[in-house]
């Protein structure tokens, strides 16, 4: 048996005879057989072009869990539904609960034609299941594309029309870019949703597609709360539902262990067209199988920042977390205050190939990467790395350096063993000696207007950056371990008075991190 007599007894309440139990159980099981069967059996580039990844039932279950929905009938929409894992789980939910439904209406997308028996067979599991626990059913398979079904249905204005809208939308759905100038680009466009992944586009149509009231229930990366490209995704969100829960996965290889995708994954709870509730309900487990560990009311007006105009989404797991996020926020200068530009690296090096060399020659520059970082300093060139210390200055290259000058570089990806994310190097022509320089393009560079920076601000610039109570703040809206130039321009900044004075205590050599916080934390009253 797949589902264990525990969970059963913990799943379904007492009131129901052991034959409705069974039943119920029989749901998840006929699934969860599908689930494990394909994971093992799905062709790989299949797979990566379906974004199929399948819900486990540890996620389905809590996913199912935060259900609020209310009335006699319910129609439910899982959009690219696999073998129908989060539709089963959602069926046992609402069996075992004391109000139940009268009928409840499933609608499943799925597009691979391979799963369709599975999900048929899953889909027919839930009639039982439902009928035995005395609501009425009705199910359909729509074997086609939900994005093209979707738009059809939308722009047509047929869905208001000929059918009804959902009360329920519970999604897991695949995760793949696509290209600017692609067919599903355009699909889009036509009802005003701008992302380029399919992730956001399946949110965003089943937004569209939920009746005043009806609730989304969706796991995806967390990629969304912050990514400049997912702002006007954000902006969609927030304008039609109210958030009600956030749920975070912290681990970022094990929400979906068996599938070895490696994210921060997160619940999304939210409902429409109702307004915007003052708190959010955020809460956190290590990995589905673990429990919950952090459960808290947070005001919205901390999740999303007034008047931010990325709405960022932010998780404050804890009142340690709050305070820092306020002390953060409490400081007085933006970027643009500071007269401070920040920039990605414009050397691509696989484009600038003809150019690169391993060690420096007459003609070359230094080339900077993040294997050039210690310890708050740029060391270059470096002996026996894999990446090219120099690029040659010809005509052609020539746009890719900025002139020598004092610059705060971070890492645009942080290694997995990085104990930060955001990590900040001061690049100095007195230490690296040279007229022009090339940053490569996994870095991020702090200048002024193209030009350097002040020596002294820029290391307390870098102090600053480097410091435990930022990183703190900042993976509350970054839930990967990329570091946009987007999100270094969101953060609020000390005043250059005090940026100065931090850089003279550190300059040329940043203390160990206990002390770098103390120092912090101790100038501008953070943490
Ligand atoms: C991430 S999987 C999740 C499956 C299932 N909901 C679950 O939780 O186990 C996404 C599913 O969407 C399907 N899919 C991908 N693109 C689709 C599309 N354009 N229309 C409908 N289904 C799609 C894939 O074949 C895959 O089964």
């Amino acid at each position: 048996m797949l589902v264990g007599v525990a969970a059963k007894r913990a799943f379904y309440p007492p009131q129901f005879t052991l034959a409705e139990r069974v039943v119920m159980l029989d749901v998840l099981a006929t699934a969860e057989t599908a689930r494990r069967r394909f994971a093992s059996q799905l062709d790989p580039t299949r797979r990566n072009t379906l974004g199929q990844f399948f819900t486990p039932p540890a996620t389905a279950k809590l996913m199912a869990s935060m259900s609020t929905f209310r009335g006699g009938h319910v129609r439910l929409l899982d959009a690219g539904a696999g073998v129908g894992a989060l539709t089963a789980a959602w069926v046992a939910e609402i069996c075992s609960r004391r109000l139940r439904p009268k009928d409840v209406a499933l609608v499943a997308y799925e597009l691979d034609a391979t799963l369709l028996p599975s999900l048929r067979k899953t889909l027919g599991a839930c009639e039982e299941a439902l009928v035995a626990a005395g609501i009425s059913c009705t199910w359909e398979v729509q074997a086609t594309d939900f994005i093209e079904a979707a738009v059809d249905q939308l722009d047509s204005g047929l869905f208001q029309g000929d059918r009804p809208a959902f009360d329920v939308a519970i999604l897991n759905p695949p995760y793949r870019k696509f290209r600017a100038e692609s067919r599903t680009r355009y699909l889009l466009r036509r009802l005003g949703i701008e992302t380029s992944n399919l992730y956001t586009a399946f949110l965003a149509l089943a937004v569209l597609l939920l009746d005043h009231g009806g609730e989304l229930i969706a796991i995806t990366p967390r990629s969304f709360c912050n990514g400049p490209y997912f702002r006007p995704f954000r902006k969609h969100l927030l304008q039609h539902m109210s958030l009600t829960r956030l749920h975070v996965f912290e681990a970022r290889d094990r929400a979906f262990r068996d599938d070895e995708v490696l994210q921060e994954n997160v619940i999304l709870h939210a409902v429409k067209g109702v307004p915007q509730q003052p708190y959010v309900c955020l809460s956190r487990s290590r990995a589905p199988d673990d429990p919950v560990d952090m459960k808290r009311e947070v005001s919205f007006h901390r999740v999303v920042r007034a008047g931010d105009p990325q709405a960022f989404i932010h998780v404050v797991p804890d009142d340690h977390g709050d305070a820092i996020a306020e002390a953060i926020h409490a400081l007085p200068c933006t970027l643009d205050d500071l007269d401070l530009c920040v920039s990605t690296g414009r050397v691509v090096d696989f484009r600038a190939r003809q150019w690169l060399r391993a060690e420096p020659i007459p003609g070359s520059v230094p080339l900077i990467y993040p294997t050039h970082f210690d310890g708050g300093v740029i060391r270059w060139p470096k002996p026996d790395t894999r990446k090219p210390n120099a690029i040659l200055y010809t005509p052609s290259s020539a746009s890719l350096m900025v002139p020598a000058g004092v610059y705060v570089l971070t890492k645009r990806f942080s290694a997995k063993e990085e104990r930060r994310r955001v990590v900040a190097a001061v690049f100095d022509p007195e230490c690296v000696p040279c007229d022009v320089v090339g940053f490569e393009n996994h870095l991020n560079y702090f200048h002024r207007g193209g030009l350097s920076l002040d020596r002294f601000l820029a290391w307390g610039l870098c102090a600053f950056l480097n410091c435990s109570p930022l990183d703190v703040y900042f993976r509350q809206f970054n839930g990967h371990t990329q570091v946009n130039a987007t999100d270094l321009r969101s953060l609020r900044y000390p005043r250059r008075k005090t940026l100065i004075e931090m850089g003279q205590k550190v300059h040329r050599n940043l203390p160990p991190q206990d002390e770098l916080d103390r120092l912090v934390v101790e100038t501008l009253e953070v943490g």
